[in-house]
């Protein structure tokens, strides 16, 4: 089906359309009809005749391929007349560039027309067997709603809009409403606690709150004098106390009518701002916009999962995080699928919840995080065994490296071997899924682990310590991307300048993506982990500044280092050294609990300390840096690979850390 509207720069659609008279009925034997069944567009590629030569050809002539996607896949108000303005070295990024269009006309109206009685959202709510279904059609009439009353009540193209709910479709209809009036939407993760709430809020400048009653809502917004009005659902029966500012959302919404006019949005408008950690204490809004994202994550969804149409797309991301934004929320419904919104956790009421709710909800692609597979593969295969699990076609993971033991029990016990696992590697900066086994030939071996293969229009590259491009297989390197794609970030809110630096300047032409990673002898890809002070604590990053700043905050504490180690359930755990102030006299476990109090209060429970270890000094050069790579190497017992430590200011410091983490070890095995 070709959808209206859409058109490329002149010269790509003159080669576009040359190519698919001139070569698609003469040159393509049987093959050629299988890639272009698989992906229509490749008609006007040329002789792309097999799967692995359509990824070279989106990578060679990417201008080509995403005009043609672009032009396919979106509906535009107004067509494009530039595919891509992009300069990397400047920190430049634009795609469609020209084209308007709506991103919940997308998600919604085009599929309205066609089926509106699909279900859109499986509301998989808390309590098991308690799910709500919406279809396209009541979603839009939700949107609609929230759309007009956010109008209504002032807030205007331009505005962000900051949303504090878990995954519900009022939260889906709340972004989606957003997209419709031209409001980006900042969603923050529910589990983040009041002052990391406030912190995002003020950082967005944001003056217009979405939230659900439920929690501790009174006190998260109370030191934000940029918010102007709250809205408040409805999650539970339970009253709050309203106060002037809040506004109670399902009442006012049934006073709104059901038709809301789209905005018309540039491509390059903003779409949403996300939160995640960086190397400083300071969270960095990553700003995404409209068309380049939409298409990116509507892309990776259908090929990387092998989606097709009818099938239930069950990502159990929390929709707080990127993964929920483009694959719980704007990948499967720009696709016109159904997917799933998972408010609960993988083992309640029981660790079968999530095969439970596969077998109840006929899910075909599951898409969760390994924290999560390695937590339920200890519960052992009964809980597995006891659902039925023939609908599953695809298994995703995503969010940190996974153990072989753990992809090895997802892929025989829950998949009973039948299914492909899909490691997927990308960021909440690359918008959508850059490196996964599939989409490839069907039989395409998949190595355990390993994110393996680019996405179209991916092209990796490893660079060495010297900053040259590691031209060999078999090696490791800083992992980059040598060329824009559509779906990237194109900014960090109010600070384009930190942008710059941290993707653009440390590889002139590239886009560093702070992780390393391993390129196998077949020029398959693994990722090796991050290669800045990130962790990544049951698949939640967390920036090692964020929790120090949080630490060196309490009063009896003097400096503090935190390091991520190895931990068998949530990938990461989190390991403090502490130096306590001189004078201070205080037991360690209160301390102990003081900090875990202040960690939760000020960023959230994920991020608490696993280990504490009370030090009389850190390891430092000369120059007084603290040397987190000694400390390290302490935590993870490689004693041996300490390294040169002839930089240190006092060597015996060393020796006094490999003591206490052996005590501690001893005392309270962290791991
Ligand atoms: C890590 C989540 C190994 C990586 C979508 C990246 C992974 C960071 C994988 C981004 C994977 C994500 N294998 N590591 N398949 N997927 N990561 O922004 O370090 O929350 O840089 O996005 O998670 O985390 P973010």
């Amino acid at each position: 089906m070709r959808l209206p509207g859409g058109c490329a720069s002149k010269c790509v659609v003159e080669t576009f359309s040359r190519r698919i008279f001139g070569s698609y009925f003469h040159v393509w034997g049987r093959r050629g009809c299988n890639t272009a069944a698989f992906m229509p567009e490749a008609a006007g590629f040329g002789a792309v005749s097999h799967r692995a030569a359509l990824q070279e050809f989106s990578v060679s002539s990417s201008g080509t391929f995403w005009a043609a996607v672009a032009q396919q896949r979106l509906s535009w108000i107004s067509p494009f007349h530039t595919v891509q303005d992009c300069d990397l070295s400047r920190g430049k990024i634009q795609w469609f560039v020209g084209g308007k269009l709506n991103v919940s006309v997308n998600c919604l109206d085009r599929h309205v027309h066609t089926c509106p009685e699909r279900v859109a959202l499986i509301w998989e709510r808390d309590e098991p067997g308690s799910e709500v279904k919406v279809t396209y059609r009541s979603l839009l009439e939700m949107t609609c709603r929230v759309g007009n009353l956010l109008r209504r009540r002032g807030v205007k193209r331009g505005d962000c809009v900051t949303i504090y709910m878990p995954p519900c479709p009022l939260a889906v209809a709340s972004m989606l409403a957003c997209a419709r009036i031209g409001a980006a939407h900042n969603v923050v993760f529910a589990g983040f606690s009041a002052e990391a709430l406030a912190e995002r809020i003020r950082d967005a400048q944001s003056s217009t709150i979405i939230t659900v009653n439920q929690g501790v809502r009174g006190g998260k917004v109370t030191d934000c004098p940029t918010v102007r009005q709250v809205f408040v659902a409805m999650r539970t029966e339970n009253p709050v106390v309203m106060t002037a500012r809040d506004v109670a959302m399902e009442e006012e919404m049934l006073k709104e009518d059901v038709v809301c006019e789209p905005a018309a949005m540039d491509s390059e408008d903003v779409l949403f701002l996300l939160y995640t950690s960086g190397s400083t204490g300071k969270p960095k809004g990553l700003v995404h916009t409209q068309a380049g994202y939409l298409l990116y994550a509507a892309l990776t969804q259908r090929y990387v999962f092998n989606y097709h149409d009818g099938d239930v797309f069950g990502c159990v991301a929390d929709i707080g995080w990127i993964t929920g934004h483009s694959y719980s929320v704007y990948g499967p419904l720009a696709n016109g699928g159904t997917t799933v919104l998972f408010e609960s956790t993988p083992i309640y009421p029981d660790p079968g919840r999530y095969w439970e709710m596969v077998q109840r909800l006929k899910i075909n692609q599951f898409y969760g995080a390994p924290t999560a597979i390695r937590l339920l593969l200890k519960y052992g295969d009964q809980w597995v065994h006891k659902y039925d699990r023939s609908s599953l076609k695809t298994l995703g993971s995503v969010g940190e490296p996974i153990n072989t033991e753990a992809w090895e029990w997802y892929h025989s016990v829950v998949g009973d071997g039948r299914c492909p696992v899909v490691d997927t590697w990308w960021q909440t900066e690359t918008g959508g899924i850059c490196i996964a086994p599939r989409p490839s030939d069907p039989d395409a071996e998949i190595v355990p682990g390993m994110a393996m293969r680019p996405f179209f229009g991916i092209k990796p590259v490893l660079m060495d310590t010297e900053g040259e491009v590691v031209t060999f297989n078999n090696t490791t390197g800083a992992l980059c991307i040598a060329q824009p794609w559509p779906g990237m970030a194109r900014t960090i809110h109010n600070d384009h300048q930190r942008y710059f630096e941290t993707y653009c300047q440390p590889y002139p032409g590239y886009f560093f993506t702070g992780d390393g990673a391993y390129r196998s002898k077949e020029g398959y890809y693994q990722i090796t982990g991050r290669l800045d002070d990130v962790i990544n604590v049951s698949g939640h990053r967390i920036g090692t500044a964020e929790i120090e700043d949080v630490v060196n905050q309490c009063s009896a504490v003097a400096e503090s280092a935190v390091i991520g180690y190895s931990h068998d359930i949530k990938g990461q755990g989190v390991y403090v050294f502490v130096v306590l102030k001189k004078s201070v006299e205080i037991q360690e476990a209160d301390l102990s609990r003081q900090l875990n109090d202040m960690v939760s209060k000020k960023i959230a429970k994920y991020a608490c300390p696993d280990c504490i270890q009370f030090v009389q000094r850190l390891p430092k050069t000369r120059s007084g840096k603290i040397m987190r790579r000694v400390l390290r190497k302490v935590v993870e017992c490689e004693l041996n690979g300490l390294g040169d430590l002839s930089t240190l200011d006092d060597p015996a410091a060393v020796q006094e850390i490999i003591q206490g983490h052996h005590d501690l070890l001893s005392k309270q095995q962290p791991r």
